[in-house]
């Protein structure tokens, strides 16, 4: 896959002196769901902001699918459609002239039918007249959504994009990013939800305070930092574990039922079978076996506190 997004050296320190990004190199590839992770005022928003032309990078290269940021921005920006954390509409306007004049701020012909496909597709067609004031929070969303589209942009920014959005409304904006992925728009989004990157990102960037400090494929990633447990419910409570089966990797719960090996999923051999032979040869029995695998979070916690 070729890249559509790349940036090189990118460095912002603000007015008031506080470095907010520091040296960072990525590249998006085209067609691809990256989600960005990271704590508050880690840079996320500096860095759409850097990319959209919003806030001015101190050092760097942006190239946007050829366009150079810098000398050929309106070219770039074309390119992007940007759905902000902060509500940015004018809220007496409505929603059709939202989006109608967006797509003519960029330069594009007017294609009525494409609009009206696209407030259809976010169930906002029936909606279209009503001024932007008298939305619910979640119509607003969408008319976000619709306003960063309206110019067919090639990349989609989606900042924050279901912080305080109800499970349906989640759901549906989800089913939405795929179903535009499906449509060759490349995807970058921001989230604090880790399950949401889980579920949706082809590749994963870990930015904390500034720091690029990983970009992964989503399941490399997991395999290589993911941990496995496996819990060992025994018949009878033991009061303490063999000198034998004495290791750092195998704890007996407080209570004396069950015994916890964690093993990592990269290993070819878990150390399983080894385990379960002895404890049978140390007379222990058990009725149960319950596998659990680590979470993304609990590697994004990890990570950011390890390095911090
Ligand atoms: N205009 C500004 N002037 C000075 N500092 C700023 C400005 N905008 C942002 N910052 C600082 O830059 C850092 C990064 O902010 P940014 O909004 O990029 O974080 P974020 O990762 O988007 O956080 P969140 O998850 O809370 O949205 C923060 O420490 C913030 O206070
Ligand atoms: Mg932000």
């Amino acid at each position: 896959m070729s890249d559509i997004l790349t940036l090189e050296g990118v460095d912002k320190t603000y007015d008031t002196g506080f470095n907010a990004l520091s040296n960072i190199n990525l590249s998006i590839r085209r067609g691809e769901i990256f989600a960005l992770l990271g704590p508050n005022g880690a840079g996320k928003t500096t860095l759409i902001g850097i990319i959209c032309g919003i806030v001015n990078a101190t050092a760097g290269r942006i190239v946007v699918d050829s366009h150079d940021t810098q000398n050929d921005f309106r070219q770039a920006r074309k390119q992007i459609g940007l759905v902000p954390q902060e509500l940015s509409i004018n809220i007496f306007d409505s929603v059709w002239n939202t989006v109608h004049f967006s797509r003519g701020l960029f330069g594009c012909p007017p294609d009525d039918a494409y609009l009206e496909q696209l407030l259809k597709n976010l169930s906002l067609w029936e909606k279209k007249d009503s001024r932007i004031m008298a939305l619910s929070g979640g119509m607003k969303r969408r008319v976000l959504i619709a306003k960063a589209l309206a110019h067919q942009p090639t990349i989609l920014f989606l900042d924050e994009p279901t912080a305080g959005v109800d499970v349906e409304l989640r759901r549906e904006m989800w089913a939405m990013i795929r179903r535009l992925r499906g449509e060759g728009v490349t995807i970058i989004l921001t989230t604090h939800y880790i399950e949401e990157a889980e579920d949706m990102a082809d590749r994963i960037g870990v930015i904390n305070k500034g720091k690029l400090m990983l970009v992964e494929d989503k399941h490399a990633l997991m395999r290589e930092l993911g941990r496995k447990s496996l819990t060992v419910l025994l018949s009878k409570p033991i009061t303490q574990l063999p000198t034998e089966l004495m290791r750092d990797d195998l704890q007996l719960a407080d209570d004396g039922a069950s015994l916890i090996y964690h093993y990592s999923t990269a290993e070819t051999d878990s150390g399983v079978s080894e385990l379960l032979a002895q404890l049978q040869s140390a007379g222990i029995h058990y009725q149960d076996l319950q596998t659990r695998q680590s979470s993304l979070e609990e590697i994004f916690v990890s990570l950011v506190e390890e390095k911090a």
